[in-house]
């Protein structure tokens, strides 16, 4: 879909969107089309058993006199003392949704006069554009029989404005991170006999290394060499080589430019059977997602990249295949980490911890970040604990974990923290080894899992999120459509952006 900015103009055809304020309240371009119709929009207004012009509403109207359009969308805005950049991006995602439902090809929304508190004329456009990119997005790589009928019609959608050059700067930002997101949603979508630790590396320096990301990837000898004992455990079973891709983003400048790095660390188990400790079959489809952490820091550095955010990056991918065979690991096997700390696996499919536990204390150790974030697929407790509406934020650090949470609430990508402590750490001790990878009991297995972490980072300010909830959505959004999410790319992103950008 292409989008494009111009200023205020009359419509020639497809569909003219056009936004409403809580209660009926037409916006100044609407309500400059109801004089045109004779107050059509007025009375289809009053007569509309629904729509009330607030946030996520949507109506789409045929018949009006008065416009070249053949029909008219209306989308809500709530109340205009409430408007900010989530509520006008869903607004963006919801029209994107309907006008392909309507079969529009081309289609024009006229944002002027809708202001975003403290911002010029054209941040509303560019929130609402991007918005609609976010929603429009489909992984289409698999489709060989759709009927032309069934596919999104939706080819131009040009946003009106009354700073249309402001509109389109905001608009080249939100779409570095929108490319940023479609990158960690394909990966993400792809299914684990495509997308191997090998591939998946192979992909990610392909589409970074040209944007000037600096990419290595380390195989099974390197970690052999380095000591990766628990990462190297997990991907034992499987035929597929266990890489470790190491990613450096240096965009600081200036009195800046040798600053420490802030790293991002992602669990990419590209399938996770659950090895030996087999996980039953009813739903091992959905493990093909269990790479999902280390997909969104490759989609962030797409992100970081791609706008030149002036900050100095690190991000590590632990890419590795959990499988069940003769040469996989068992329960009860002892592994020794890079940290050199032993790990009785007391169960295989607690893997994630085994493979971020070496990739944390490497990224810690070569590194020395002043702030480390790690994403994984962890537990299904955490979704047991949060569902699908927040992950879950562990952290042994108070100003980052509220830095965090502060970014999430800004982009809709909501954490809840949860708690850390010895009394939970005590529970992983081993009786012949430093530590076991579970405990044998149900209770608080995502602080089991973030505890498990905590002994791997060395003290360096750190947070877990725990996003086995957020990373795939079985129903559509506003801005995201079902299946991947992407979640934690936004949030990462802005996290960079309002902390580490200077
Ligand atoms: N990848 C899973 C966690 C998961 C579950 C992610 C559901 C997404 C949706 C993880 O490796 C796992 O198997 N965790 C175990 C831990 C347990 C053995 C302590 C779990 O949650 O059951
Ligand atoms: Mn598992
Ligand atoms: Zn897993």
């Amino acid at each position: 879909m292409q989008i494009t900015f111009a200023p205020p103009a009359s419509v020639e055809a497809g569909a003219l969107v056009l936004g409403v304020f809580a209660d009926g309240v037409l916006s100044n371009a609407a309500a400059a089309v109801d004089r045109r119709s004779k107050g059509a929009l007025a009375r289809a207004l009053k007569a509309a058993p629904k729509f009330k012009g607030g946030r996520d509403e949507t109506l789409a109207l045929y018949g009006i006199d008065g416009t070249g359009a053949d029909q008219i969308v209306l989308f809500g805005l709530g109340k205009p003392e409430e408007l900010d950049a989530v509520r006008l991006q869903r607004a963006g995602g919801a029209v994107a949704a309907l006008l392909n439902q309507n079969r529009i090809e081309a289609a024009v929304a006229q944002l002027e006069g809708i202001v975003l508190p403290g911002q010029g004329a054209g941040a509303a456009a560019a929130e609402f554009a991007f918005g609609a990119r976010l929603r429009a997005w489909r992984f289409e790589r698999y489709r060989t029989k759709e009927k032309p009928e069934a596919k999104p019609t939706l080819k131009g959608l040009t946003v009106q404005t009354g700073d249309a050059a402001a509109a389109k700067k905001a608009f080249g930002r939100a779409d570095a991170v929108a490319q940023g997101v479609f990158l960690t949603r394909e990966l993400v979508s792809e299914p684990a006999n495509v997308l191997t630790p090998e591939s998946f590396a192979t992909r990610v320096r392909k589409e970074l290394e040209d944007l000037g990301v600096e990419v290595e990837v380390l195989g099974e000898k390197q970690m052999r060499k380095l000591g990766m004992g628990a990462l190297l455990g997990v991907g034992q079973g499987s035929a597929q080589e266990s890489q470790l891709v190491v990613l450096q983003w240096k965009g600081a400048g200036g009195k800046r430019k040798n600053d420490a790095p802030v790293a991002f660390v992602g669990k990419g188990v590209t399938f996770d059977t659950g090895g030996i400790s087999l996980k039953p079959g009813q739903g091992m489809w959905d493990m093909k997602w269990d790479m999902g952490g280390a997909g969104v820091v490759a989609g962030l550095f797409k992100a970081l990249a791609l706008r030149k955010a002036r900050v100095n990056a690190v991000g590590v991918l632990g890419l590795v295949e959990n499988m069940p065979s003769g040469e996989a690991q068992r329960p009860g096997d002892i592994v020794t980490s890079m940290s050199g700390q032993t790990i009785e696996v007391w169960n295989t499919d607690a893997e994630g911890r085994l493979v971020l536990a070496d990739a944390l204390w490497y990224t810690q150790d070569r590194f020395k970040p002043k702030a480390m974030v790690n994403l994984a697929t962890l537990t299904g407790a955490v979704v047991v604990a949060l569902g699908t509406e927040h992950a879950g934020l562990f952290s042994n650090d108070d100003g980052l974990a509220d830095k965090l949470l502060a970014a999430g609430k800004a982009v809709e990508e909501k954490l809840w923290r949860l708690p850390l402590g010895d009394a939970y750490d005590k529970q992983i001790d081993s009786d012949i080894a430093d530590m076991k990878n579970i405990t044998g009991s149900r209770d608080a297995g995502s602080i089991i899992g973030g505890q498990f972490l905590q002994r791997f980072v060395n003290g360096v300010p750190w947070a877990h999120l725990d996003i086995a909830g957020t990373t795939w959505s079985s129903k559509d959004s506003p801005t995201v459509p079902k299946g991947a999410t992407a979640f934690g790319v936004r949030l990462l992103d802005r996290f960079v952006a309002d902390n580490h950008e200077g």
